[in-house]
């Protein structure tokens, strides 16, 4: 009998010839760095269900803003936990609040070597834990909410923020952002619209990281996970809107989202591997069930063949240092 002429595992007979036919690379560059800062902590806290990951301190923050500059990231994504919190979120708009102060003082210290980002949302500010204001029935206010964001923006951009990241999914968020943003002069300061975000069982850990407040869930606002054409719906808005980039949340269990917005999408595409994907490799591996690091970089590198162009990742510094490893041992 005559085998086909077609022999795919020829490309796969060495190391060298698997990375020459690589289709998917990563690079430090392509990666962004979730980071915690917290107020009136001494020490760096660490967060049980993030073995790895801390609420920083602001002295703590700026040591490791330096670290993952000096890996070559692309930009860190700051989020808050303030001390105080009411209904509105006031701390947010505080230029002195936890997150425009670390905003400051991470801009002061890195802002020339790579993107710093911030979270743009309400969750961490508000007593009740949702990312809107409530209206007198408890629901989300979308309208009233989208006019906080819009200052917050402003506050975050005058404290140094080079790209804020709506994350709240109120509808019309990102063309009152912008024309916020416009207003007060910061032209240049981008949007990254977490555009297609869903409510997803895989933020647990960050419900510890930021310490929410949060009783109930987001169902009203984020995306339901049944959904895939309202996915391209939600980008398509935000792009009318003039998101600079848009974002698709959580990453595994939504690659296939992934790639349809990747498809469509005119600007770069971001996907963040939020929380409980950290956590669940990282559980895993420390019972000795997966192989630590082959298992993150393989859930890196799927989200980046799906269509990424940028990856929020807690294991960005890691993953730069391994990838610096790699290419060391071949000079
Ligand atoms: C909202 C926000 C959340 C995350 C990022 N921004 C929480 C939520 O929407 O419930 C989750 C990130 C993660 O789980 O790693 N400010």
């Amino acid at each position: 009998m005559s085998y086909p002429q077609h022999r795919p595992r020829r490309l796969r007979t060495t190391p060298a010839m698997r990375r020459l036919t690589a289709e998917t690379r990563l690079h430090p560059a392509d990666l962004i760095l979730p980071m915690f800062v917290r107020e009136g902590l001494d020490a760096p806290q660490p967060i049980t269900s993030m073995p790895g990951v801390v609420q920083h301190t602001f002295d703590s923050l700026r040591r490791a803003a330096v670290e993952a500059a000096e890996r070559g990231l692309g930009g860190l994504m700051l989020f808050g936990i303030p001390e105080q919190r009411d209904a509105v979120g006031s701390a947010g708009l505080d230029p002195e609040g936890v997150l425009n102060r670390a905003i400051r003082e991470v801009h002061a210290e890195v802002g020339e070597d790579l993107v710093v980002m911030s979270d743009l949302c309400l969750d961490e500010f508000t007593d009740h834990g949702h990312c809107g204001v409530l209206d007198a029935q408890g629901r989300v206010d979308n309208d009233a909410t989208n006019e906080i964001y819009a200052q917050m923006a402003v506050a975050q951009a005058e404290a140094g923020s080079a790209m804020v990241g709506p994350s709240g999914m109120m509808d019309g968020q990102i063309a009152v952002i912008r024309q916020a943003l416009d207003t007060a002069g910061f032209q240049d300061t981008a949007v990254l619209a977490y555009a297609a975000k869903y409510a997803s069982a895989f933020y647990g850990p960050f419900r510890e990281a930021v310490d929410s407040q949060l009783v109930g869930d987001r169902r009203t606002y984020q995306m339901d996970a049944a959904n895939r054409r309202e996915a391209l719906r939600e980008v398509e808005l935000d792009l009318a809107e003039g998101a600079d980039l848009v974002m698709v949340k959580p990453a595994m269990s939504y690659l296939d989202i992934l790639a349809d917005v990747a498809e469509i999408s005119t600007v770069p595409v971001a996907a963040y591997q939020i929380s409980g994907e950290y956590a669940m490799i990282e559980a895993a591996a420390a019972q000795g069930w997966i192989n630590r690091r082959a298992a993150i970089e393989e859930s890196v590198l799927s989200i980046k063949r799906a269509g990424a162009d940028s990856i929020l990742t807690y294991w960005a510094v890691e993953l730069a240092d391994w990838m610096a490893e790699k290419q060391g041992s071949r000079r």
